[in-house]
């Protein structure tokens, strides 16, 4: 049976004749034109695709090949050969283009860079992987966001922090000299998607990583990965010249700390000469920065900058940064702290800002950061692993998610700028551009912990590839891909996916309720959670129930962090009324009597019912995944089959502990109706 290892490149007969003979006459005979490291690459995948879907297909001579794959000058020479006109698109852009017949296609597959090639043959694939028709293609993509990155928690020591799929899958201990199979794997199904970026080691960084022994390690990484396009980055620890060079200080400003760095930096190039920089995680959580000199952030990342803009490295500098004695409500900080710097930034430095203004929460409304900084390169940072969404045992696909941030609308320059034009630089013409997911990639032989996880690896880089494409989209070619080809189930597999997000919104956080899970490990309910050190850690202290009612309020008569978003925001967003029903507690503390308006519901009774409906909506998915059967294969099947059923306990127990908890304040009874909490 199939266990997940294959990701959504499975490749698997076509069983439909008709089918598999319209893909034989283009697949069955290809050639790829040039040899390099990356072009041998395409040759693997074409040989691995064409006999997995086909059971045959070669590689044969340009003239009697029906798919040829070019780049560079020899493809520029077929498109004026066969007259094919080639739409202006950057170098990793490709165009894949029949100049053949009905019967007998003959398909190019053009790019000025290999890469791009290399990402056009991926494209060609899934349109057999999805059951497209190829007579006739004719598409076009150019990747919208320079860096499309993937960031590993990942610690040396195996631990993935909020990883929940096994250990990591690097193995320091035998690198450089074991190259395991799944490096290769792991950088296939990231070109298949558009990835070329890595960052190894865990923004909580160990300065081990830049130690001599380690960079062969890297580099050893580096070097298995440039063909498939992708660079590696590492995540570097800011007091680095104090904890490995034996420095006094690392104060940016020190001319004995900047020597350092660069020294350091040259070494790195000498050892992977296409290094692509550092990702820095600074004044946070406890983390040494340029603060603890009396330097400012902008100080810390372009002294970094300056030691990397000779290679062409560039820095990620992340504004995840908060702190108790800082005095302003916490989802304000970051804002406060790098609104001002905009501006102050060098030109290989973006700042990596998380999707929302407090912490990868089932829900937040967008950062004010986003649009807030004209000079300054923004850098979407999502979280691909589920750390506050359930771990592995939730089903829930982040396309959705995703998508309801980068369509968002901040206004920044009057309607329309919407945060995926920030992030692409549509709207500030910015010169460099980038998306970060964390990774929730592990050792598990499905990867993700939960096969179903898997789209959201690949959501995270069909977003970072187009932060326009739709979810469903999305949704519909990894079911396909990965699932089934039965055209009842992919329906149906799309609509959970589709719907996954809402509903355990609904039942872990509705309405705009937020950071109310387990202390520490974030798992499970626990709105009673009020022992913690610091007061913005604990769960009361977001969800500030109390007889008077519940929610916290950001409005202009509580800590109006409303006032950091442009008109018409903070004013909508300023009364009840007019904030969208799903950040309602998010802005507002509102009595339990208070009358929702798409429902006409008292507040109480609605927050009762989100909780009952997300619950009884897994179950529907649970019931519905079970009558599927048939069409998935075994051993997919039953994995997901299991952990929908333990997502079914867990959604009652979220809504048994969140509606008993509430009910202490609200003083009110659960509507006749509904099943009692057990
Ligand atoms: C969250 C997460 C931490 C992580 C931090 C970060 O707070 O719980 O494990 O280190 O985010 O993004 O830096």
């Amino acid at each position: 049976g199939e266990d997940g290892y294959r990701l959504w490149l499975k490749y698997d007969l076509i069983s439909d004749d008709v089918k598999r003979n319209h893909y034989l006459t283009v697949l069955g005979k290809y050639a790829v034109v040039g040899s390099s490291p990356t072009f041998e690459v395409v040759r693997q995948e074409l040989s691995l695709a064409s006999s997995g879907l086909l059971g045959e297909g070669q590689e044969v001579k340009e003239k009697e090949a029906s798919l040829i794959i070019a780049a560079g000058d020899n493809a520029a020479t077929f498109a004026k050969q066969y007259g094919i006109e080639w739409p202006k698109q950057g170098d990793d852009g490709y165009f894949i283009h029949d100049v053949g017949s009905q019967n007998q296609p003959k398909i190019f597959v053009l790019s000025k860079s290999e890469k791009g090639a290399l990402y056009g043959t991926f494209r060609l694939l899934k349109q057999i992987q999805t059951d497209d028709v190829l007579s006739g293609i004719n598409v076009a993509s150019s990747p919208k966001v320079q860096l499309r990155v993937l960031n590993h928690w990942d610690n040396l020591d195996g631990h993935v922090e909020r990883g929940y799929a096994g250990r990591s899958i690097w193995n320091w201990h035998k690198l450089p000299g074991y190259i395991d199979q799944r490096y290769v794997d792991y950088a296939r199904a990231n070109a298949s998607i558009g990835i070329n970026g890595t960052v190894l080691n865990n923004v909580n960084a160990d300065p081990l990583m830049l130690t001599p022994a380690y960079l062969q390690k890297v580099r050893a990484l580096a070097d298995l990965f440039r063909p498939y396009g992708i660079q590696v980055y590492l995540s570097v620890k800011f007091s680095s010249p104090q904890l490995l060079g034996g420095l006094e200080t690392s104060d940016p400003l020190e001319p004995g700390v900047q020597k350092w760095w660069r020294e350091k930096v040259s070494e790195i190039y000498k050892t992977i000469p296409d290094f692509g920089g550092f990702l820095v995680k600074a004044n946070s959580e406890g983390q040494p920065g340029p603060g603890d000199f009396g330097r400012t952030h902008a100080e810390g990342a372009n002294m970094l900058a300056a030691a990397l803009q000779p290679f062409d490295g560039i820095v990620m500098w992340r504004a995840f940064v908060y702190a108790n004695e800082k005095n302003e409500e916490r989802s304000k900080q970051a804002y406060s702290e790098f609104k001002p710097l905009d501006g102050q930034f060098a030109n290989n430095v973006l700042v990596q800002v998380k999707n929302g203004p407090i912490d990868f929460q089932p829900r937040e409304p967008f950062s004010p950061l986003f649009g807030a900084t004209p000079e300054t390169p923004l850098m979407m940072e999502f979280q691909i692993t589920m750390e506050y969404l359930g771990f592995s045992t939730h089903m829930v696909y982040l396309g959705t998610m995703y998508e309801e941030v980068l369509e968002s609308d901040t206004f920044a320059k009057g309607e329309g700028s919407t945060v995926a034009k920030v992030i692409d630089g549509q709207l500030f013409s910015n010169h460099i551009t980038g998306m970060a997911g964390v990774a929730n990639i592990g050792a598990d032989r499905n990867w993700t912990g939960n096969i179903m996880l898997q789209s959201n690896w690949y959501v995270f880089g069909r977003m970072a590839w187009d932060p326009e494409v739709s979810a469903r989209e999305v949704a519909n070619d990894w079911t396909k891909m990965t699932l089934s080809h039965d055209p009842d189930t992919v329906d149906a597999v799309t609509t959970m996916l589709m719907d996954s997000h809402e509903i355990t919104v609904n039942y872990m956080t509705p309405l705009g309720l937020h950071h109310i899970m387990g202390a520490g490990h974030h798992f499970g309910p626990a709105p009673w959670v009020d022992w913690l050190a610091r007061d913005d850690w604990n769960s009361v202290y977001y969800h500030k129930a109390a007889e008077d009612g519940v929610g916290f309020d950001r409005s202009p008569t509580g800590v109006n962090s409303v006032e950091q978003y442009f008109p018409p925001l903070k004013e909508l967003w300023a009364k009840p009324e007019t904030t969208p029903e799903k950040y309602l507690l998010w802005f507002h503390h509102l009595p339990w009597d208070y009358r929702v308006s798409s429902s006409g519901r008292t507040l109480w009774n609605e927050i009762v019912h989100r909780y009952y409906q997300g619950a009884e909506d897994v179950a529907r998915m649970a019931a519905k995944w079970n009558s599927l059967k048939e069409h998935i294969d075994p051993l997919q099947f039953e994995q997901v089959r299991m952990s929908l059923a333990i997502q079914q306990k867990e959604a009652i127990w979220w809504r048994d502990a969140c509606v008993l908890y509430f009910m202490q304040y609200s003083q009110q009874p659960l509507p006749d109706n509904l099943e009692k909490p057990s």
